[in-house]
């Protein structure tokens, strides 16, 4: 990585990839003690979508990523770092990054995984306008990509309602242009280390039989604290945000908050004194992406037409950790690059490498195995889609 001159920094590409195939809550009547009414009133939920077999964070991360670079505009080998935050990379090593950069053709990026959980996509916003700043890279791929559907337990239902599969991306640029201040705030609150966790698999407890039987390679939460920590903190975050932005709650134009429960919404967004109107909202239709979740609301956002140029925006997230993080900026793109970047790029486009000397397992969990073998959905409703998603995922190769 060469250094040039400190710039500033805009955010000039985004784009959103989702899996075809949903998992409604009627799906999950079936699996678990719950019901439509339960998950709707308690979570917005509504459903979400779940990966094919053949794909994993790095394919949905890809093609998510190159249809930020193709609304930024711009060649994929201008892209000089690629980060990836997630909390379901396809191995422990190598990095998912790695293996989105090769997917994507790229040839000269530095890249790297990023763990803040579902805050991961605020925390690489921030790592990437850092390395901007100080002159270490020109253009960063920030990618939140998710397969969540492959670490849940589905015999317990206060936590396999919540979650689905994603990905989202923006592309941040140097640019000599100066741009108004962005406010960022970052917090990590480690009293809230063990009230989300995926106990197993790790060094302190490293994949065994024993490890497996005690079902400890799937995500634990403690869902009422977490609720605590969020509905206390995201307001707090986001204010910190708009503060070193040089603003004030009510100049903010739209909040794009993390998707992980309406009800948490709606406290922040009565914790800032704002209406409902002035937050995105999706979680009805994907569930909590963790990291994917800011960036597919962001593209989704600005594509159905809720973004204009001058606008202040403001991206909140929280997670396991506990950490959150918020970014206030004004958007300076042209919102109608986004349709042309996602028209631009099917998931044939992009191609995970395989190993050569290494059987893989079937990754679908055995409770989604009807699900995903069903045709897809002709009966989903699509309106929420901007024009260019393919209906159907293509396998990747
Ligand atoms: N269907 C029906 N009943 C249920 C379900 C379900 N799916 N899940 C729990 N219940 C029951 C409980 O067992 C409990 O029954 P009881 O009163 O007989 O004991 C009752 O419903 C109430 O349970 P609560 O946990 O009090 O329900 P609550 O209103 O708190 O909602 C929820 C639970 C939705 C999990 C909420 O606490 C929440 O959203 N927490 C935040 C979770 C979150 O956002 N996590 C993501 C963090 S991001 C990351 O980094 C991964």
């Amino acid at each position: 990585m060469t250094i040039a001159s400190p710039r500033s920094v805009r955010l000039t590409g985004w784009g959103r990839y989702a899996p075809a195939q949903a998992l409604t809550n009627a799906d999950l009547e079936r699996m678990v003690d719950t019901n439509d009414e339960w998950i709707v009133s308690r979570t917005g939920i509504r459903e979400r979508r779940v990966a094919a077999a053949h794909e994993t964070s790095a394919s949905m991360g890809a093609v998510a990523g190159l249809r930020a670079i193709r609304t930024a505009g711009i060649d994929v080998d201008d892209i000089d770092l690629i980060i990836v935050a997630t909390l379901s990379p396809d191995y422990w090593m190598p990095s998912t990054a790695s293996l989105v950069k090769e997917a994507i053709g790229n040839t000269r990026a530095a890249a790297f995984d990023l763990a803040a959980a579902c805050s991961g996509f605020v925390y690489g916003y921030a790592t990437a306008s850092a390395y901007i700043a100080a002159g270490l890279a020109t253009n960063v791929l920030v990618i939140g990509s998710e397969l969540l559907t492959r670490f849940l337990d589905y015999s317990d239902r206060s936590t396999c309602i919540l979650f689905g599969d994603g990905a989202g991306a923006v592309v941040l640029s140097a640019s000599d242009e100066p741009t108004s201040p962005v406010g960022i705030e970052l917090t990590t609150d480690p009293q809230g280390a063990y009230m989300i966790w995926l106990p197993a698999g790790g060094s302190k407890a490293p994949s065994s039989l024993e490890t497996i039987t005690r079902g400890q390679h799937k995500i634990r939460m403690e869902g009422k604290e977490t609720y605590r920590f969020a509905t206390r903190t995201l307001a707090s975050t986001g204010l910190a945000a708009v503060g070193k932005a040089g603003w004030t709650q009510d100049d903010v134009d739209l909040i794009i908050p993390h998707q992980a429960n309406i009800r948490i919404i709606e406290a922040v967004a009565k914790g800032l004194d704002l209406p409902m109107d002035r937050f995105f909202v999706n979680v009805d239709r994907y569930g909590n992406t963790s990291a994917a979740s800011v960036p597919i609301a962001l593209a989704e956002a600005v594509n159905s037409g809720r973004v204009k140029q001058g606008d202040k925006l403001v991206f909140i997230a929280f997670g396991a950790g506990f950490t959150s993080g918020a970014v206030a900026l004004e958007w300076t793109a042209d919102p109608a690059r986004g349709l042309i970047g996602e028209a631009a790029v099917s998931p044939d486009d992009v191609t995970v490498r395989q190993p050569v000397d290494w059987d893989s397992v079937d990754p679908i969990p055995p409770a989604l195995a009807e699900v995903l073998a069903r045709p897809l959905p002709g009966h989903l409703d699509l309106s929420d889609v901007a024009p260019g998603e393919p209906e159907h995922a293509h396998p990747v190769r």
